[in-house]
């Protein structure tokens, strides 16, 4: 492999001790959760490298061009590479070479079966093994089914050389989309899965950066130091629990509908319980994301092949209410342009309708299984003309569903639209003249599958507006 990718000419010097101070880094796999993590730890004064398999990511990265959007990361690793404590490579012997500390980064994206792809992780560990020496450690941070690490151990055995002395420990991450740069330099608590001491004081000495900062601003960040398996499965748990309070909510907002509740005041309500806390609780129609679909899917998988497929048969259902919100919105279109439903769902032929959203979350470009999509492709399949608007997300939308019509900005979507739906609480969207817009539609008309707009405003300006969770104001 070349090492286009560096920024500096030439190889950085052999394999240095390794409680070198501040320990030099690697981050293996460049996305979205290696070029974040590689980009704060080089602003808190590591010499840190960023490793990929892929040359055109790498020579973009080396320029300081991000491949994704995410809020203060641009500048982050431009300041990193002007600093020259940031490079970029795709050749794992630069990567070895150039630091003590290795991260595995890489995505497990979802099997068809729904368990986890581990071919990227089985990947780089074998492109980095055969060129470590002396004593290194290689960290594993990608969500991963439990059990992860000790394979790992087996793998690098196999092919490290003879004079290297490598460990493995677990480190995982809860990086959130929007809020990443965020989450690395003041992460809520760090959790170490290490076997042995060594292990675990490199990784202090890795993370007294974060403390610092932490200490700097009066708080401090809790450290758990667990076993493989705990570490590892702290981050599906998390992931598994936060999807469960999602579809608990949006399952109340189904119950709600049928017994003329309103689900947001419910939630409100049960919020102020400290003991239930009011996050994760803002029902529509729901969530998705590169993340907690499918690490709940994984984490089913890999309880059934641990024998303990019961304990976690619950996320079945979590993942058949997030669906089940998707499909809602498709039924009340059907039911608000009085369309005729066939045995297939509600036929929309002649009807237009903007949809407002495309990403899985606001903030963001990212439209990996994103709701906002799933649900123009419902509305699509069953015969609407259908105009999906998005500040940021319309391009790679685009890419992953050229079948469905775009528009360029708010009011061309909604223009002549017999329907819209909001579908990702983007601020435009929130902040949107309900009397401006009204004056663009054919009907006024709004789904508001996010719960996130002015129910009184829009009334106010002759909407009949139709919430999740909620009955209608006509
Ligand atoms: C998630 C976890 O939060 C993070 O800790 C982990 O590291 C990666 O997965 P992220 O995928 O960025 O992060 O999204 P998150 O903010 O958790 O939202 C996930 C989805 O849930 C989104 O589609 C969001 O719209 C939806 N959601 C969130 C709701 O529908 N209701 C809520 O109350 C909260």
């Amino acid at each position: 492999m070349s090492e286009s990718g560096l920024l500096e000419s030439g190889l950085p010097g052999p394999a240095a001790p390794a409680d070198r101070e501040p320990p030099r880094l690697s981050f293996l796999g460049t996305g979205y959760l290696g070029t974040t993590y590689a980009a704060c730890y080089a602003e808190l004064g590591h010499q840190v490298i960023g490793l990929d398999v892929d040359p055109v990511k790498v020579a973009a990265l080396a320029a300081g061009q991000l491949p994704f959007h995410e809020p203060g990361l641009a500048e982050l690793v431009r300041r990193g590479l002007d600093s020259g404590r940031l490079r970029f490579t795709t050749d794992p012997a630069v990567a070895a070479a150039g630091a003590d500390v290795h991260f595995l980064c890489v995505g497990t994206p979802q099997r068809p079966d729904g368990g986890a792809d581990l071919g990227q992780v089985a990947a780089a560990v074998q492109a980095i093994a055969p060129h470590l020496h002396g004593r290194t450690l290689l960290v594993g941070k990608s969500t991963v089914p439990v059990g992860t690490a000790e394979w790992i151990e087996r793998l690098l055995r196999k092919h490290v050389p003879d004079d290297a002395d490598a460990e493995v420990a677990w480190c995982p991450e809860f990086l959130q989309e929007g809020h990443a740069v965020d989450d690395v330099l003041r992460p809520d608590r760090i959790v170490v899965g290490a076997r042995g001491e060594w292990a675990r004081r490199t990784l202090d000495r890795v993370h007294r950066g974060v403390h610092e900062l932490a200490a700097r601003e009066g708080r401090e960040i809790p450290v758990l130091e667990t076993d493989f398996a705990t570490a590892e499965l702290v981050k599906t748990a998390a992931n598994a629990f936060l999807a469960t309070k999602i579809s608990f909510i949006n399952a109340m907002a189904e119950l709600c509908e049928a017994a003329g509740a309103d689900v947001a005041r419910l939630a409100e309500a049960l919020g102020h319980d400290e003991r239930i806390g009011p996050h994760f609780l803002r029902a529509g129609v729901g969530f998705g994301g590169g993340c907690l679909p499918k690490d709940i899917r994984a984490l089913q998988s890999r309880a059934e092949q641990l024998g303990a497929g019961a304990a976690v048969r619950f996320l079945h259902e979590v993942d058949l209410i997030n669906q089940r919100r998707r499909e809602r919105v498709l039924q009340l279109a059907g039911e608000l342009l009085d369309c005729v439903a066939g045995p297939a769902g509600p036929e929309l032929t002649g009807t237009r309708i903007a949809v407002l959203g495309a990403t899985f979350k606001p903030d963001s470009d990212d439209v990996r299984d994103a709701p906002a999509l799933a649900v123009a492709r419902l509305l699509h399949g069953a015969g609407a003309q259908v105009r999906v608007y998005d500040p940021l997300g319309g391009a790679n939308a685009r890419r992953s569903h050229p079948e469905l019509g775009y528009a360029e900005r708010l009011e061309q979507a909604c223009a002549g639209a017999d329907l819209v739906c909001v579908l990702t609480e983007w601020q435009e969207f929130r902040e949107a003249d309900p009397a401006a817009l009204a004056r663009l539609v054919n009907g006024r008309i709004v789904i508001d599958g996010r719960n996130c707009l002015d129910r009184g405003a829009w009334g106010a300006a002759g909407w009949t507006y139709r919430g999740l969770g909620w009955k209608e104001v006509a």
